[in-house]
């Protein structure tokens, strides 16, 4: 044999040697360290549906910032009366992990951590029947710009209810419901009555388009939504939103809008200062609300169903109160 090639037979000897103890380090399994343990955020099998009562019980640890029955007084606080079970199960399960760590979740935190599966179940349960309140929208009149001679939350009204299709903006009702009751099978949030502050934070957090979420695609639908939403539109949303609520309490608010016409009924629960008679207005651009029938209103654009003119009602009244008052200082009425 000639020394290159012993040599070479040895070379290939060692390569199959070294090959062979590759293979073995590398077929020898590392042990993997243990699975991180996540919270099942759709209730795994240590939970099972909420308990309206055990969460009724539980539900005292939340009343200094949501309120006892979930309608909070402070306005920076959510709203969750009527939100669903599974939603805010979901809400909380995100806290808890700290994937929800934008806004105001630092407060919201250690009460999420101090809660087991099913405990946020049940809570869930117990604020879904309780009755959302409303608060209300802002009706100044738009002085410039392109939504001029509208009244402010009517910007958000026609969102709300028809979309924009040259940009892609879907109509917030198509998943929200007419009455933003929302689906509680998506978890797509009740939004009706919600804090304004509070929507509009979140609604901005949804235009910037990030989180850290590790499954965001329900954060991503809303994501695409906003994402081109203008400072105003979101305001007016949020304001529209705030005084969305369900039939009963329209009827009541129509009541206190012609107070001069027929006696006051009983039943009034909102203070008349809060819907002064509206003095006419110099140049009319429309119309004036012939009645306060919804039905009965002249609208932009869309013509909407009656189906959901019967879900579906707002309060619109003057712009009272620190935030709107300030408001109405800048834009003409
Ligand atoms: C110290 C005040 C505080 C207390 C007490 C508190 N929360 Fe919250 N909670 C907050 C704040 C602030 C937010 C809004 C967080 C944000 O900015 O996104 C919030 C948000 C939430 C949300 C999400 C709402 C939404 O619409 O997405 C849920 C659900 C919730 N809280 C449930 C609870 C429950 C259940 C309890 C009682 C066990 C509780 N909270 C106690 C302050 C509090
Ligand atoms: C395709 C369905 C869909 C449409 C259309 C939609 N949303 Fe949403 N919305 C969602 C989902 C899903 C969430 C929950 C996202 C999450 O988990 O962060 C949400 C959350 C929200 C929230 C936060 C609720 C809370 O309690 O924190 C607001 C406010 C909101 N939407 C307003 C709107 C507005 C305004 C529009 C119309 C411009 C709209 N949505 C259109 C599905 C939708």
């Amino acid at each position: 044999m000639s020394q290159a090639r012993v040599l070479s037979l040895v070379g290939l000897a060692a390569f199959a040697v070294a090959a062979v103890a590759f293979a073995q380090t590398t077929v020898t399994p590392i042990p993997d360290k243990e699975p991180v343990q996540t919270a099942p955020l759709n209730g795994g099998p240590k939970a099972t549906w909420g308990d309206v009562k055990a969460g009724a019980t539980k539900a005292g640890t939340c009343a200094a910032c949501h309120g006892l029955d979930g309608n909070p007084t402070d306005p920076q606080y959510p709203r969750l009366a009527g939100q669903s079970e599974r939603y805010i199960a979901h809400q909380i399960a995100l806290f808890k992990t700290g994937e929800r760590n934008t806004g105001m979740a630092a407060a919201m935190k250690p009460f999420a951590d101090a809660l087991s599966e099913q405990d946020a179940r049940d809570l869930g349960a117990y604020f879904a029947t309780q009755k959302s309140g409303a608060g209300v929208a802002d009706d100044t009149v738009v002085a410039s710009g392109p939504n001029k001679d509208k009244k402010f939350y009517q910007i958000g009204e026609d969102l709300f209810r028809s979309g924009d299709k040259a940009r892609g903006i879907p109509a917030c009702m198509a998943c929200h419901g007419p009455g933003g009751a929302g689906n509680p099978g998506p978890a797509y949030p009740h939004v009706a009555g919600q804090q304004a502050a509070y929507s509009k934070r979140r609604l901005e957090e949804y235009r910037a388009g990030t989180t850290t979420q590790k499954d965001p695609h329900l954060f991503n639908i809303m994501a695409s939504v906003a994402k081109s939403l203008t400072d105003e539109e979101i305001g007016s949303l949020s304001s529209y939103l705030q005084g969305l609520h369900e039939r009963a309490d329209d009827v009541a608010a129509a009541d206190a809008r012609r107070p001069s016409r027929r006696p006051r009924p009983h039943r009034l629960r909102r203070p008349p200062r809060l819907r002064p008679p509206r003095p006419p207005r110099p140049p009319p651009p429309r119309p004036r609300r012939p009645s306060p029938s919804r039905a009965d209103r002249p609208r932009q654009g869309n013509t909407p169903t009656p189906a959901w003119q019967q879900a579906g009602v707002f309060v619109a009244a003057t712009g009272r109160g620190g935030k709107l008052r300030r408001r109405s200082q800048r834009w003409l009425r």
